[in-house]
């Protein structure tokens, strides 16, 4: 039996249909060349955006076109979407076998067992314990899952519920089962990961993030990149910064949301610290760890945004200077509760707004790039280039990317590369070792 598996939104989502790979290749299913030579088809959706939704009602037109050559392929649909719309995705004339919520994802095999003929005992290859298929180097984990922080914009904690943090034993042992696996870079995912916690109830001890970051970053062998999203500014501790600052293996990188640079925007998308807590925060952060890269997420056209809020984010990323900032207009979401506020700003303003802050970060990120011209970087080869083979292709401790000539054979190591120039967004690059 074959399946096929199309991912959406965060890296949540890509870890999850990771595990649900794995799990699938150890109940002997085999990954299928396309959709249409698939048995099975499994599309693991996203709903924080309109746009990400409108993608998923076109993938399902498409699978509507597969159904009617190949009848018996099953369509299963999971993750957020699906948590949010429910049955509703499975109307008449909907290509939709089976929904499975984001707090009924762990029902799919089970689901997929029964209605097959397999003669053999489910194996269960420990669903959600390891989270990267076989013969990767990079994998993300998941340390926590949902959100308490109720953005007002913002639809995740309702289709993730609220905030679960995994027993730190657990994370520890996928750490050393994806080492012994080969894996050389790992990403702690969470939506908050500064508000982890967990409180042992047999030993009494309790372990926070840096804390949990700080046991990581002791245990690895082979490991060299530490990585970890996304912080909220509100939870991100001194201490934290003292464990990164004094580590030498977790990545000079922080992913810090800033959504706003209007006091009073910040205050109606319910994000509990203003501007001038955010640009203290992150002095802070560099002036403890100079090297560090900070990259954000930005949102204009909240509703009711004047043209001088506006301005006053524009202000703030042309000061602070983001090495990458990820940039969105707003989009209403029903049932979060500026889905009630008068979205009062026009879209071909919202879409300016979005086009004017997009053209800043591409200088600010541009020149930032050209700085480092010249240096000598460590670097995670990740794969050859497929355009011309003897290219290969890795990414920085900055998580930038680079392209330089080398042997097949080091793909997956880490090597030191000596950047040489900057092409579009991306840095070319010679190996020095
Ligand atoms: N938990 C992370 C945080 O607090 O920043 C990120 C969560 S969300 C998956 C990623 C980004 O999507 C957010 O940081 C925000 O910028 C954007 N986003 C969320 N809801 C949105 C909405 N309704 N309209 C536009 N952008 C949105
Ligand atoms: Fe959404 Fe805010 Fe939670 Fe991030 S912190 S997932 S933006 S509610
Ligand atoms: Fe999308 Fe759900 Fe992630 S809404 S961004 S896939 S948590």
């Amino acid at each position: 039996m074959k399946y096929w598996i199309e991912t959406y939104g965060c890296q949540m989502n890509k870890a999850e249909s990771e595990a649900l790979e794995l799990e699938l290749n150890h109940n002997s299913w085999e990954k299928a060349e396309n959709p249409d030579a698939a048995d099975l088809a499994i599309i693991n959706t996203c709903s924080v955006r309109e746009t990400a939704e409108e993608r998923i009602w076109g993938r399902l037109g498409f699978y509507k076109r597969v159904k009617k050559n190949n009848p018996s392929i099953t369509l299963i649909i999971t993750g957020c979407m699906a948590e949010r719309l429910g049955s509703k995705l499975l109307n008449e004339s909907s290509p939709v076998d089976k929904v499975f919520g984001t707090f009924t994802k762990n029902n799919i095999i089970d689901f997929l067992l029964e209605k097959s003929d397999f003669n053999t005992n489910k194996h269960l290859y420990e669903f959600n314990k390891v989270h990267t298929t076989e013969g990767k180097f990079k994998s993300f984990i998941p340390i926590m899952n949902g959100c308490n922080n109720f953005c007002s914009y913002c639809i995740v904690p309702y289709v993730r519920g609220r905030e679960i943090s995994r027993n730190p034993d657990e994370i520890f042992t996928e750490i050393e089962k994806l080492e012994n696996m080969g894996i050389k870079e790992i990403t702690l995912l969470g939506q908050n990961v500064n508000s982890y916690y967990y409180k042992n109830s047999e030993t009494g001890e309790s372990l926070d993030f840096p804390d949990l970051l700080k046991r990581i970053s002791e245990k690895v062998k082979n490991i060299e990149w530490i990585r970890f999203l996304t912080s909220h500014p509100k939870d991100l501790s001194d201490k934290l910064i003292d464990v990164m600052a004094k580590s030498n293996n977790i990545c000079r990188h922080i992913h810090l949301p800033l959504q706003s640079g209007s006091d009073a925007i910040l205050i109606k998308m319910n994000r509990k610290y203003n501007s001038d807590f955010y640009n203290n925060l992150v002095q802070k952060i560099k002036d403890n760890i100079p090297d560090i890269s900070i990259t954000t997420d930005i949102i204009v056209g909240f509703p009711g945004e004047s043209k001088e809020e506006y301005n006053m984010t524009y202000n703030i990323m042309n000061n602070i200077k983001f090495n990458e900032a990820f940039t969105y207009y707003y989009n209403p979401r029903e049932g979060t509760e500026a889905f009630n506020f008068d979205d009062n700003i026009p879209k071909e303003e919202k879409v300016k707004r979005l086009s004017e802050i997009i053209q800043l970060q591409k200088k600010i990120t541009v020149s930032k790039k050209k700085e480092k011209i010249g240096n000598t970087i460590k670097v995670l080869v990740e794969g050859f280039s497929k355009n011309n083979s003897s290219e290969l292709i890795g990414r920085t401790e900055s998580n930038e990317m680079i392209v330089f000539y080398g042997k097949h054979d080091i793909i997956g190591l880490y090597n030191m590369v000596k950047i040489l120039s900057l092409k579009g967004n991306t840095f070319i690059g010679e190996i020095v070792s």
